[in-house]
């Protein structure tokens, strides 16, 4: 079951339970519905984002003293780096999150670089820098979800974007409007576990003839009526984060970037990864799991061809996840899990 970063009751203002036509704009929510999201806004916009699961990230960033941060968001994490007298090289394929870091961290001990982490220029720049920590708190920060322009939201009447790398590339209303019937059901399927994916994208194709796909409202009443009244703000949320993890081949980067991160760190040096979703929760336990075997070959083959030795080890059996306090002060981590590994130190 996939499990979502921002989602859920609590977050975003409960949608009307009408079914309006297409072209129509769901309300927005009263200030006593919405209250609890306001002030959940307002709290987690004033500090850009919360950062997640900072304890473990201090216990395993020590004895570090170069850390990339491949996804630096508001800084949350990259101010504790600093903290404990790391130089950082910050990266984010967001430039807004980008200028947000270095408003806050300004420019000593700390560099940073525009760019999705899987690129060859953000990857040339973390080689040169020679780290031994790498730091991916994988998905979108609060900023993101929270500024409506952005499009990762279904509240009321936002744009249909969700391009983190601030307009380039195509937004999730393109895909809306473009995929074909087959393509859409299988991410819904396969990206948010949706039992009515089927219906979802018929209804997807049958609203878009009537006009495009262009806001929130578009896809949260579609979704409606694929799923029925009952249809609420986790359905809307997991089946946005979906979209949201198309958009910006989200797995595919991160299935692309780990071993050519990895390959980056010196000897005996760290990499942790944070995750949201089980999709990259998944890429991330295999990577890590594989790097750490000895042996790679197919079971059964009877001569070893591969290297022979594991390229390190396992520093977290289980997946770290947030305890209840931090639950208690950051609702949003609660579908977080940190995984670590260490290269080894001949290696
Ligand atoms: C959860 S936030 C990070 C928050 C940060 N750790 C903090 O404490 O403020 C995730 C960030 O990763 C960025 N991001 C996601 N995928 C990325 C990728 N492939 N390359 C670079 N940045 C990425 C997003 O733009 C977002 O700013």
């Amino acid at each position: 079951m996939p499990v979502c970063h921002t989602g859920g009751r609590g977050f975003e203002p409960r949608q009307p339970r009408l079914n309006p036509p297409r072209g129509t704009t769901h309300p927005a929510p009263s200030a006593t519905a919405g209250g609890a999201f306001v002030f959940f806004g307002r709290a987690l916009t004033a500090t850009y984002h919360v950062p997640v699961l900072a304890d473990a990230v201090r216990e395993w960033t020590r004895g570090g003293g170069r850390v990339v941060d491949a996804t630096v968001g508001g800084g949350g994490h990259a101010a504790l780096f600093r903290e404990l007298g790391a130089e950082v090289l910050a990266v984010d394929r967001d430039p807004e999150a980008i200028a947000a870091a270095r408003d806050r961290l300004g420019d000593t001990g700390i560099r940073y670089s525009t760019g999705p982490f899987g690129s060859a220029k953000v990857l040339g720049t973390v080689e040169t820098f020679r780290p031994d920590r790498i730091l991916l708190d994988l998905g979108v920060s609060s900023h993101q979800i929270d500024t409506d322009a952005r499009g990762f939201t279904f509240r009321p009447g936002a744009p249909l974007d969700m391009r983190m790398a601030g307009g380039r590339g195509v937004t999730a209303a393109d895909l809306l409007n473009t995929w074909p019937e087959q393509r859409l059901a299988d991410a819904f399927a396969t990206l948010a576990d949706e039992p009515r994916a089927r219906r979802l994208a018929r209804a997807i194709v049958r609203r878009r003839g009537t006009a495009p796909f262009a806001t929130s409202d578009d896809l949260v009443n579609a979704i409606r009526e694929a799923r029925g009244a009952r249809a609420g703000p986790s359905d809307f949320a997991r089946l946005f984060q979906a979209l949201r993890i198309v958009v910006n081949q989200e797995l595919e980067q991160l299935a692309l970037a780990l071993p050519a991160l990895r390959a980056t760190l010196v000897p005996g040096g760290r990499m942790a990864a944070i995750t949201y979703h089980s999709g990259e929760d998944r890429i991330v336990k295999n990577a890590f799991r594989d790097w750490s075997r000895s042996c790679v070959c197919p079971p059964g083959q009877p001569v070893c061809t591969c290297r022979g030795r594991a390229l390190g080890r396992l520093l977290t059996r289980k997946p770290i996840r947030p305890d209840a306090a931090e639950l208690r002060a950051n609702p949003r981590a609660r579908s977080a899990s940190l995984r670590a590994f260490e290269v080894a130190a001949d290696g």
